[in-house]
């Protein structure tokens, strides 16, 4: 028996994608288990290049069987494009499922999401408009459509007609925008249930027999502890819990079973929409990660904000997911900048302290307290934690040092390959 989980451990796009890509060549399920096409996952095997959003990372390995679990939250018309640009790529997705209790994205979502942003103005959360939060808030309302519920036209139909009685309201009287039609979204939705039905299974009833088989399972976290829902930087977050939680309750699995958690960090930070971040360098640095690391969303495009590693979001992502090791990726990038700075703790109103606060007030007033740490230069040819130059080892150490969780994987690049194994 063996389940792993890969999460974020600071705002997401940490390269979690490279990781799932790499630890599911031994494992024998990939499990997504939560978010939707809110998240970008790069993977790049000999200078090819491939970003899912919704499909598990683990779809380059054929033999394995991927599964978008119950806690994913799926658009439909996104999922069947992925799988198609795969396709036409020469990439099978034969080996996918989803859960049938997965809940599904609607037009309405989609369409509320950016109202609902626009309505925010200067208090925008600068979310994805993906749909994500009103999908998620539905399900939590007990209204949602689950994948279950797609594959009968008369559930179909009688839920998208009760549902829109109620959006189209919001809709129009509150946001002032043109009414959905109810039948378009059926018959849209029915031709989807059509053509996704034979891989839409109960995937939990799976994991229960594979774990009783001995077969080791990858859980594929998206997004990231500081996007959590409860974890985050409220309410400049995500609608789900990405953290290793989150796999019982989005996978199924109970908590006994997870035996290991690797938490993705870059040797930096980096952060997409708004919100609180006290190490971000809005200036000439920021500048120089942001083009030395192509810091630009893989879903949106967006120019990521970047800034210095924080130690003190990464202690506490360390204790809330129960890390058991952390990969560190972006040495290779980091490098470059000759004098590096590592947050230890924060100065909040003239206390030192290395607690993360809850409230984002209170986060938004904190002065880091720094280390200076010198840059290097960094082969791609390196293949071990002993070949590293020494100041990038004295900087991994540091980290290692200040939380206490061993770093066991070190990405010095883009490729499957630029990968040190500790
Ligand atoms: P995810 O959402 O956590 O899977 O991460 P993303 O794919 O959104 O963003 C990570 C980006 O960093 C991608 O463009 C990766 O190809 C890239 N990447 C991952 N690890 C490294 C690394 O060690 N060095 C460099 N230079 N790029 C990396
Ligand atoms: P991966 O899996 C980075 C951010 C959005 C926004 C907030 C809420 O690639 O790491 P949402 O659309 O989820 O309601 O937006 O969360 N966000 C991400 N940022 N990587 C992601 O996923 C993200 N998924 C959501 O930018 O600030
Ligand atoms: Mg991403």
């Amino acid at each position: 028996m063996s389940v792993k989980v890969v999460v974020g451990a600071q705002w997401g796009d940490e390269g979690k994608g490279k990781y799932v890509d790499i630890l599911a060549q031994n494992s024998d399920y990939i499990v997504r288990f939560s978010g939707g096409n809110n998240a970008g996952h790069t993977i790049v095997v000999d200078g090819v290049k491939f970003a899912l959003h919704l499909i598990p990372s683990g779809i380059l390995h054929t033999d394995k069987t991927c599964m978008i679990g119950n806690g994913v939250v799926v658009d439909p018309s996104v999922l069947l494009k992925e799988i198609s640009t795969l396709k036409d790529r020469g990439i099978t997705t034969d080996h996918l499922l989803i859960s049938d209790r997965a809940h599904v994205i609607m037009p309405y979502h989609i369409l509320l999401d950016k109202l609902q942003e626009d309505f925010r103005g200067t208090a925008s959360i600068g979310t994805t408009k993906r749909g994500i939060g009103p999908c998620y808030a539905d399900k939590i309302e007990r209204s949602g459509l689950r994948m279950c519920d797609l594959l009968h036209k008369d559930i179909l139909a009688s839920k998208v007609q009760e549902n829109l009685r109620l959006k189209n309201r919001i809709i129009q009287k509150i946001y002032g925008a043109s009414p959905l039609n109810p039948d378009e979204i059926i018959e849209e939705y029915w031709d989807y249930a059509n053509s996704l039905k034979p891989i839409i299974q109960d995937t939990n009833f799976m994991i229960y027999q594979a774990l009783d088989s001995g077969k080791k399972i990858l859980f594929e976290g998206a997004q990231a502890t500081f996007l959590d829902l409860d974890f985050g930087t409220y309410p400049y977050v995500t609608s789900s819990n990405p953290i290793s939680g989150g796999v019982c309750t989005g996978g199924g699995v109970p908590p006994t079973h997870v035996k290991e958690i690797i938490g993705v960090l870059k040797a930096y930070s980096t952060r997409v929409g708004s919100g609180p971040f006290p190490t971000e360098q809005d200036n000439e640095i920021g500048d120089s990660i942001r083009t030395l690391g192509h810091e630009y969303g893989t879903t949106t495009g967006r120019p990521r904000r970047c800034g210095w590693l924080d130690m003190v979001m990464i202690n506490f992502a360390c204790k809330v997911n129960g890390l058991t090791s952390l990969a560190i990726n972006h040495m290779d990038t980091l490098g470059k900048i000759p004098k590096i700075k590592l947050c230890v703790a924060y100065n909040m109103n003239g206390i030192v302290t290395n607690r993360f606060p809850a409230s984002f007030q209170t986060l938004s007033q904190v002065t880091p307290i720094y280390e200076e740490f010198d840059g290097w230069d960094l082969e791609a040819s390196v293949d071990s934690f002993d070949k590293l130059p020494p100041s990038a080892q004295k900087y991994l150490e540091r980290v290692e040092t200040l939380c206490g969780v061993p770093v066991k994987y070190i990405g010095i690049g883009k490729e499957r390959h630029h990968t040190i194994l500790r």
